[in-house]
């Protein structure tokens, strides 16, 4: 797709979206592997449902999205709440984060293989990454229909097999019901500490 079409059809999604959208299941489900201070990046944080919640848990957020119409959003509802997120206009790919830069990284619903081995240097020495995103595999059927955009099977261990993983899972057709983590791979991994 061509990269201006790409950000114009997501620029239009998030200004017609009704809510802030609700923070990553991977998050949610884990908040007791958050950090207790340090730097945070939402990264494709979209309307910023999850840099919201790691604001308010006391972390230093930084949130990186192309879509600027998404980062408006953020930056209003976070003026409303009174926390404070940093908030950047940054195609995500071209310029991925620097090295030893954020203590965690929350990457939810973006698929970017590419980038992975900068998102693994990014983190400082005992940096965590919360990752979630969908499955080739599905129960549901919901999200991208691309197969490049979603995950095979246990992927999300082998991209981050490097790190040291705390956390995950799979739901795919082996559900039996439907769930708000039905279709997904999630994973809360570390990078040493040195
Ligand atoms: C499915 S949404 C997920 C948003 C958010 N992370 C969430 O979980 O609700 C994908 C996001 O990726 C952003 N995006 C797509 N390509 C990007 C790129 N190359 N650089 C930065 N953001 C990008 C879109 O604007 C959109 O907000």
């Amino acid at each position: 797709m061509n990269p201006d079409s790409h950000l114009s059809k997501w620029d239009q999604r998030h200004r017609e979206a009704e809510t802030q959208g609700s923070p990553a299941q991977v998050l949610l489900r884990n908040q007791h592997l958050l950090p207790s201070s340090g730097k945070a990046l939402d990264l494709a944080c979209g309307r910023g449902a999850s840099a919201l919640l790691l604001a308010r848990s006391g972390l230093e957020t930084h949130a990186w999205d192309f879509s600027g119409v998404a980062l408006e959003r953020l930056e209003e509802q976070a003026r409303e709440e009174g926390v404070r997120v940093i908030a950047q206009t940054r195609d995500v790919v071209a310029h991925p984060p620097e090295a030893d830069s954020f203590d965690l990284i929350l990457v939810s619903f973006f698929l970017e293989r590419r980038i992975v081995p900068q998102l693994i240097q990014a983190l400082r020495a005992g940096g965590r990454i919360f990752y979630q995103t969908f499955v080739q595999d599905v129960y549901l059927d919901r999200g991208p229909t691309s197969p490049d955009w979603r995950l095979e099977r246990n992927e999300l261990l082998h991209l981050f097999r490097e790190l040291q993983i705390h956390y995950y899972r799979e739901d795919g057709v082996v559900s039996a019901a439907a769930s708000e983590v039905s279709d997904l791979a999630m994973l809360v991994a570390s990078r040493g500490e040195g």
